[in-house]
């Protein structure tokens, strides 16, 4: 297992560049079981969470095989419509597979993702959308079982106490694509990520109209067939160097964004007090001047990301003052609250908030990282501390951020990716060795 070692202290200068977003890039891999041609996807970033999805699409028979950050993926010899629980398990996002191999092959096994970091994520809204659809559901020792002889358009609201469903929507929009008539789905998810699928379907001869609103048509169409689609930026890996250049007063340039994916996340960065200048597909970011306290919350597109709300809770332990940082998409999410309070972070849970006593000294130490975006809110509090800090378990991080390290250093950082050996040596004698299994055993499903 690897850690990183970040010195702290550092202020980051300079220019970097995001790939394309994994949350996209998911559900269009996931999505191609529907297409019968060929499939290039462009602008795939080279993530764990795609390695799995591709292994994924793999064992139900499709081929995958990528050139830089281009994937062709033929699914024209899928055999197989059981998509086990030894993926699944690694990554929630598996879940997507279930609405195509039903629309496709009328027929589904596909495991329950299970439990999860970052609280409750029950998946029954995609149910409920796909059994509206006319698939017959049901939950079979940890499998939901689907079948659908013809799936046909239905009128389907699918808001929950969370806002929508991302995946969800996912999931649903894909299979209508083949479902007979028309389906309208209401309280869809308005995220980018969302619309970028419908474009990718639609390249591919879907008809999907009201993407990014809350309503969503489609008409059903007999076949979808060949397509080349470029996954959108990654708009929370943007705003995770966007909140690193502001915990560590920089000033930095991130470049192949799109801004109006950002509105919220720039304009809560400007209240803080940091200078933003929007390009086309550019922003640069000041935090050189002081900066204030906020209360922000997170909610559904187009309010500020839930996968942002663990940096800007680091951001805001380097801010004098009181903030208040929400979440009302994943209420728990806040593991990482606990780790940055041992870097010297003053940070107090509320129920669905923190508030936070900003400004304190963060000093350097070993911290563990419990998801993919608190590992990255412990490597911006790491950067903006005093000394050296060790972020271990980021097997969480290579999920959702390629070559973090690479970057950072491109912008000033001193950031070091070694080998944990600690948690071996640490181990009682009688479990040494034992290390694969558990390994093996730490699926982290964000
Ligand atoms: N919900 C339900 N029932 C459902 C589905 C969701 O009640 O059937 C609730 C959830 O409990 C939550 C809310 O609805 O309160 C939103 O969950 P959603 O289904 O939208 O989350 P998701 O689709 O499982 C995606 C991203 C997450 C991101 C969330 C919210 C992917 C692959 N994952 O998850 O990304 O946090 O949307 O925006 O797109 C990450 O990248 O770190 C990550 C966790």
């Amino acid at each position: 297992m690897d850690m990183l070692v970040v010195q702290g202290g550092c202020t980051l200068r300079g220019h970097v560049f995001v790939d394309g977003a994994k949350n996209a890039a998911l559900p269009i891999m996931a999505a191609s079981i529907l297409l019968d041609g060929d499939i290039r996807i462009k602008r795939v970033p080279d993530l764990v969470d795609v390695q799995t999805m591709s292994l994924l699409l793999q064992s139900l028979g499709a081929e995958v095989t990528r050139s830089g950050d281009t994937l062709d993926i033929d699914t024209r010899d899928v055999a197989c419509q059981h998509a086990d629980y030894e993926l699944v398990r690694r990554m929630r996002a598996s879940v997507c597979v279930l609405g195509p191999l039903l629309a496709r092959f009328g027929r589904a096994s596909v495991s329950l993702p299970g439990g999860c970091n970052i609280g409750h994520r029950p998946i029954d809204l995609h149910l409920k959308g796909l059994a509206a659809l006319g698939a017959d559901l049901r939950i079979e020792r940890g499998y939901v079982i689907g079948e659908a002889s013809q799936l046909r358009g239905a009128d389907i609201f699918l808001g929950g106490p969370g806002g929508s469903t991302v995946t969800g929507t996912c999931n649903v929009m894909a299979a209508a694509c083949l479902a007979k008539g028309h389906t309208v789905i209401r309280a869809a998810a308005c995220e980018p990520e969302v619309a970028d699928l419908g474009r990718f379907l639609n390249g591919a001869g879907a008809r999907i109209s009201g993407l990014g609103t809350s309503t969503i048509e489609i008409t059903g169409v007999e076949g979808l067939t060949s397509v080349t689609h470029t996954v959108v930026p990654d708009r929370i890996e943007a705003a995770t160097f966007a909140i690193a250049a502001a915990a560590t007063r920089g000033n930095i340039s991130i470049h192949d964004v799109c801004p109006e994916h950002m509105a919220s996340v720039i304009e809560a960065l400007e209240d803080i007090g940091a200078t933003i200048h929007v390009a086309a597909d550019q922003l640069d970011i000041s935090a050189t001047g002081s900066l204030r306290s906020i209360e922000l919350a997170a909610l559904p597109f187009p309010e500020i990301p839930t996968d942002t709300q663990a940096q800007f809770m680091a951001l805001m332990a380097t801010v004098p003052g009181i903030s208040v940082v929400t979440d009302r998409v994943f209420p728990d999410r806040f593991m990482h609250a606990s780790e940055l309070v041992r870097m010297g972070a003053q940070i107090r849970r509320e129920g669905a908030s923190v508030v936070i006593d900003g400004g304190r000294r963060l000093t350097g130490t070993s911290v563990m990282a419990s998801d993919l975006r608190a590992s990255a809110a412990l490597v911006i509090a790491a950067l903006a501390a005093d000394g050296e800090s060790q972020i271990r378990r980021i097997y969480h991080l290579d999920r959702g951020y390629a070559r973090l390290e690479q970057k950072l250093n491109g912008l000033g950082a001193s950031v070091i990716r070694r080998a944990d050996g600690s948690a071996q040596a640490k181990r009682p004698h009688y479990l040494q060795g034992d290390s694969a299994r558990s390994k093996g055993s730490q699926s982290q499903r964000d």
